[in-house]
């Protein structure tokens, strides 16, 4: 019997919820992988999907000598799409900040505001946005991570490695927490 409040659990049912939680790790890959899936036919106005734009950050992020960090992340960027659009940013980075270093995780978290460099004069807003993450842990990364890939990824044309390509580094990257 396992309780039913909180107030009345006991350290035994801690000790199997610890355990079942580990266990639970195990499902973290293959979800991250459907939701990279899903994002499959989301185009909004863009010339190739929210899941190629994905995979096409990633694979100019590989093909330009970056570590498995910065590929998964750069896969990973626009996962919180498969969700809403708006703080998606903020929805991968919580994704990935268990599982990447800290830098990488902020890269992330700031995307937008760098991306903002190449675009946001169209929609009225402050393509300078980048400044204000000047004091960040990672700002020249997180301009290489706009300038060369990210803001890059649009274009049907390109050699884009498949989802099947990156799908090891997924579960290895996932198969554990780095951090809790
Ligand atoms: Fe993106």
């Amino acid at each position: 019997m396992t309780f039913t409040r909180l107030d009345r659990s006991t350290p035994a049912d801690w000790d199997r919820i610890a355990h079942e939680s580990v266990e639970a790790w195990a499902i973290v890959p293959d979800r991250i992988l459907g939701m990279l899936r899903s994002l499959a036919g989301i185009t909004t106005g863009f010339a190739v999907d929210q899941l190629v734009h994905g995979l096409q950050t990633a694979t100019r992020a590989e093909r330009a000598g970056a570590d498995d960090d910065l590929v998964v992340a750069a896969l990973c960027h626009d996962i919180g799409k498969a969700i809403s659009e708006p703080n998606h940013p903020a929805v991968a980075a919580a994704l990935l900040t268990p599982y990447v270093r800290e830098e990488v995780a902020w890269v992330v978290l700031v995307h937008q505001d760098f991306q903002g460099r190449h675009y946001y004069a169209h929609l009225g807003k402050d393509p300078s946005a980048r400044d204000r993450h000047r004091d960040g842990p990672a700002y020249p990364l997180a301009e290489r991570f706009a300038d060369e890939w990210d803001q890059a990824s649009f274009d049907p044309d390109y050699a884009t490695l498949p989802l099947e390509h990156f799908e090891p580094l997924v579960r290895s990257t996932f198969a554990a927490p780095r951090r809790l």
